[in-house]
């Protein structure tokens, strides 16, 4: 039914957003929100998170719902709520009073979004579509959440925000904390009081090497060093993305803050090279030769830093790419595989140095990206390393033995891309070794 009330603010960013849509992509679009998933009846679900495309161009995290979009017209589907519904999940906005607040042109019953599938464009993960016409649909959204707008930024800030907080209050706890699982409470507990959830499962770790480890029952010995990787998510679903790591003890030992410094000097040099025009891969080869030259000042390689970097040494402690797109998602867009990480015409690198690098594109004002290198002793790595022995001109064995207490540094920003640089977005969380021995003392 055409809608006669008059859009609200959230309204004119979405619009804007679907205007240059439409200019991108002129021919019609469906995008669809999910639905929550039952655990064992149908009033237990999983956490349900609206799909990020949808967010982007209909602003709520509205379940089971559709939009149709041309020529910068949103059509809503969606279905009012029933009162068996209300009676467990409370009252609810009315499906044209949700339409009416993101601005849609018209709102109708979720089924009629079947009317609309044979000739629009979709996304192939959501629903049976033409590949040529899901391509131009996946390049048009590409283009557009590629670069922020005002509104995204904003939200990210926000986002950001929570998580330094977190950050801070996981520092804090930390000397009373006997288990991961402590921590990461206290650091989930801020971002859940600002009424926001987590952008991904925490990563509280004093295994830091395991590079997604999602176990907390690890007691903390203060020898340890503790990786702390939490991001919060705003309730609009835009994402942040902060590591920091820091000595349970609150204070790094020698070699600990030997290869901190290390991976810092990495971190630092990428930001101070970020800006415009500059090449993602080329910041991800800045960082590997930093963490090259620093290992080798501590006697860990050998040989020139450039060398190093070229025979893919570094990657031996350094197996991941320097960052990735950060927006909606944590990983922004990799539900579309590489489109929106690597520039028309790149492909990943078969290179053990390179094939985990995410994104490969130069930079451009209001892209979002993470910066975070690091260090880490993967045992499934170094021991065939050291075994083959292929590394043995390249890497010190016996002086890596000074350095078994450090098993996994990483250091993470969230980094927007300016007109004359960056900003940290992140900055207001110190990467300093003493800053950061500081908070963790100072709970
Ligand atoms: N938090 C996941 C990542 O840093 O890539
Ligand atoms: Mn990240
Ligand atoms: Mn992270």
């Amino acid at each position: 039914m055409p809608l006669q009330t008059a859009p609200l603010p959230l309204a004119s960013v979405l619009q804007q957003r679907r205007d240059r849509l439409a200019e991108l992509h002129p021919q019609p679009v469906l995008l669809w929100s999910g639905q929550a998933v039952a655990r064992n009846f149908p009033a237990n679900v999983y956490p349900f998170r609206a799909n990020s495309h949808f967010l982007y161009f209909a602003g709520l995290p509205l379940a089971k719902a559709a939009i149709h979009l041309e020529g910068g017209r949103l059509t809503l589907f969606m279905d009012d709520t029933s009162p068996e519904a209300a009676l467990w999940h409370g009252p609810t906005p009315s499906r044209d009073a949700i339409a009416a607040e993101i601005g849609a042109a018209a709102a109708y019953p979720y089924a009629q979004v079947d009317h609309y599938r044979a000739e629009s464009a979709t996304l192939p993960f959501q629903a049976k579509s033409d590949s040529d016409r899901s391509q131009a649909l996946i390049e048009a959204l590409v283009a557009l959440r590629l670069h922020h707008d005002d509104e995204a930024l904003a939200q990210i800030k926000r986002a950001a925000a929570v998580s330094v907080a977190a950050h801070r209050a996981g520092m804090a706890a930390t000397p009373k904390a006997a288990t991961e699982a402590e921590v990461r409470a206290a650091m989930e507990q801020v971002i859940v009081a600002e009424g926001m959830t987590c952008a991904y499962n925490s990563i509280v770790t004093v295994h830091g090497e395991v590079l997604h480890n999602e176990q907390y029952h690890h007691a903390l010995a203060a020898g340890d060093l503790l990786l702390a990787d939490i991001g919060a998510e705003a309730p609009s679903g835009w994402a942040s993305d902060i590591t920091r790591t820091w000595p349970v003890s609150g204070r790094f030992t020698a070699p600990q803050r030997d290869i901190y410094d290390v991976v810092l000097a990495a971190h630092d040099a990428c930001i101070a090279a970020a800006q415009p025009g500059v090449e993602y891969r080329d910041l991800h080869l800045l960082a590997c030769r930093t963490l090259a030259a620093g290992l080798v000042d501590l006697g860990l390689l050998k040989g020139h830093p450039d060398s190093l970097v070229e025979q893919d040494v570094h990657a031996l402690f350094f197996p991941h790419g320097v960052g990735h797109l950060l927006g909606l998602d944590v990983h922004d867009m990799e539900d579309l595989g590489d489109v929106a990480g690597y520039a028309p015409g790149r492909s990943r690198s078969d290179r053990f140095g390179l094939k985990f690098l995410r994104l490969d594109r130069p930079l451009a004002v209001n892209m979002v990206v993470t910066i975070e290198p690091g260090f880490y002793q993967v045992p499934g790595i170094l021991g065939p390393a050291r075994q083959s022995g292929r590394y043995n001109n390249t890497v010190n064995w016996e002086r890596l033995q000074d350095f078994q207490q450090v098993r996994g540094i990483r250091i993470e920003d969230d980094v927007q891309i300016t007109a004359t640089g960056c900003t940290v977005l992140t900055a207001a969380l110190p990467t300093q070794a003493a800053a950061v021995e500081a908070l963790v003392s100072g709970g």
